[in-house]
C-alpha cells in the first residue's frame, strides 16, 4: 500500500469515527512489543523502543478525535516477574520518554498523570515522572494517565485500606451505608470518568489486571495488530466499532441517549 492510499484510508476512518460517538475516556493495553521484535529477529528491547514511537504517533490522533481522557497501561504489578534486564530497560524508557517528550506534550496541551505505585520505581524514573507531571499541569486538551506499576487488584486493596482509615478517623465503626461513590473516591482514578472503551492490541483477549473496577461497563475492542504496528487508523477503526455498540448498562435499551 503506498503513502497516498494509507492517507486516504486514514482520512476515511477518521471521518467515520468523527461522525459517530466519541468515547470520553479510552484505555489502551499496549501489548505485543516482545513478539513484534522476536518476529524481526530483534531483542525484546527493540519492541519496547518501537512501542514508544507508537505512543508518539497515536497521541495526536487521540487529540484529533476529541478524546479527553486516555489511560495507557505502561507497566503492570505483574511485570516485575520479567527478567531484571528487561525491567530496567523499561524504566529507562519511561525516564527518557518523560524527559524527551515533555515539550511536545506541553505543546499539544497534554496533562500527564501517573496512576499506580509508580513511586516504587528507581529514583531517577520517579524524578522524571514528577517533573513531567509538574510541567504539564496546565494541559487542558487531553488528560493522559500513565498506569505505571499499576494493578487493578492492588488498587482495590489500596482503596479499601484508604476507605477504612477514613472511616476510623471519622469515628465510624462499620461499613454500613458505604456507597460505590465512596469507594471510587478512594481509587487512584478518583474524579476521572470510567473508561468507555478499552483497546487491547496483539490478539490477547484478556484484561490482565487493568482498570478492574472502572472497566465494569467498558466496551472492549481487541485487535491482532501488535502495539509497535498500531497506527492512527487502527484507533479510528476501534472508535467506529465502539460507536456501533449498544451500551445498555443492564437496562433494555441504549442508555447513552
Ligand atoms: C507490552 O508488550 C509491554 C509491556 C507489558 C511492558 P510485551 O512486552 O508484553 O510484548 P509480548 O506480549 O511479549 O509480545
Ligand atoms: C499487560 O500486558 C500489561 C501491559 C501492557 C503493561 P502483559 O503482556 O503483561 O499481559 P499478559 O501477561 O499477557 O496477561
Ligand atoms: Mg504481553
Amino acid at each position: 500500500m503506498n503513502e497516498r492510499n494509507i492517507n486516504r484510508s486514514e482520512e476515511y476512518w477518521l471521518a467515520k469515527a468523527r461522525a459517530g460517538r466519541i468515547p470520553v475516556h479510552v484505555g489502551i493495553i499496549m501489548d505485543g512489543n516482545g513478539r513484534w521484535a522476536q518476529r524481526r529477529g530483534l531483542k525484546r528491547h527493540e519492541g519496547h523502543r518501537a512501542g514508544v514511537q507508537t505512543i508518539n504517533r497515536c497521541l495526536p490522533a487521540v487529540i484529533k478525535l476529541g478524546i479527553r481522557h486516555c489511560t495507557l497501561f505502561v507497566f503492570s504489578t505483574e511485570n516485575w516477574k520479567r527478567p531484571q534486564e528487561e525491567i530496567q530497560f523499561l524504566f529507562g524508557l519511561i525516564t527518557d520518554y518523560c524527559r524527551k517528550h515533555k515539550d511536545e506534550l506541553i505543546e499539544h496541551g497534554v496533562q500527564v498523570i501517573p496512576i499506580g505505585r509508580w513511586k516504587q520505581l528507581p529514583a531517577s524514573a520517579v524524578r522524571s515522572i514528577e517533573s513531567v507531571v509538574r510541567d504539564t499541569s496546565e494541559g487542558s486538551r487531553l488528560k493522559l494517565y500513565l498506569a505505571i506499576n499499576y494493578g487493578g487488584r492492588q488498587e482495590i486493596l489500596d482503596a479499601a485500606a484508604r476507605l477504612a482509615k477514613r472511616l476510623v478517623s471519622k469515628g465510624q465503626a462499620g461499613f454500613d451505608g458505604i456507597t460505590q461513590e465512596d469507594f471510587a473516591d478512594c481509587l487512584y482514578t478518583r474524579g476521572i470518568p470510567d473508561p468507555d472503551l478499552i483497546i487491547r492490541t496483539s490478539g490477547e483477549k484478556r484484561i490482565s489486571n487493568f482498570l478492574l473496577w472502572q472497566g465494569a461497563y467498558s466496551e472492549l475492542v481487541f485487535t491482532d495488530v501488535l502495539w509497535p504496528d498500531f497506527e492512527p487508523v487502527d484507533l479510528y477503526k476501534a472508535v467506529v466499532e465502539y460507536s456501533s455498540r449498544s451500551r445498555r448498562f443492564g437496562d433494555v435499551t441504549d442508555r447513552r441517549g
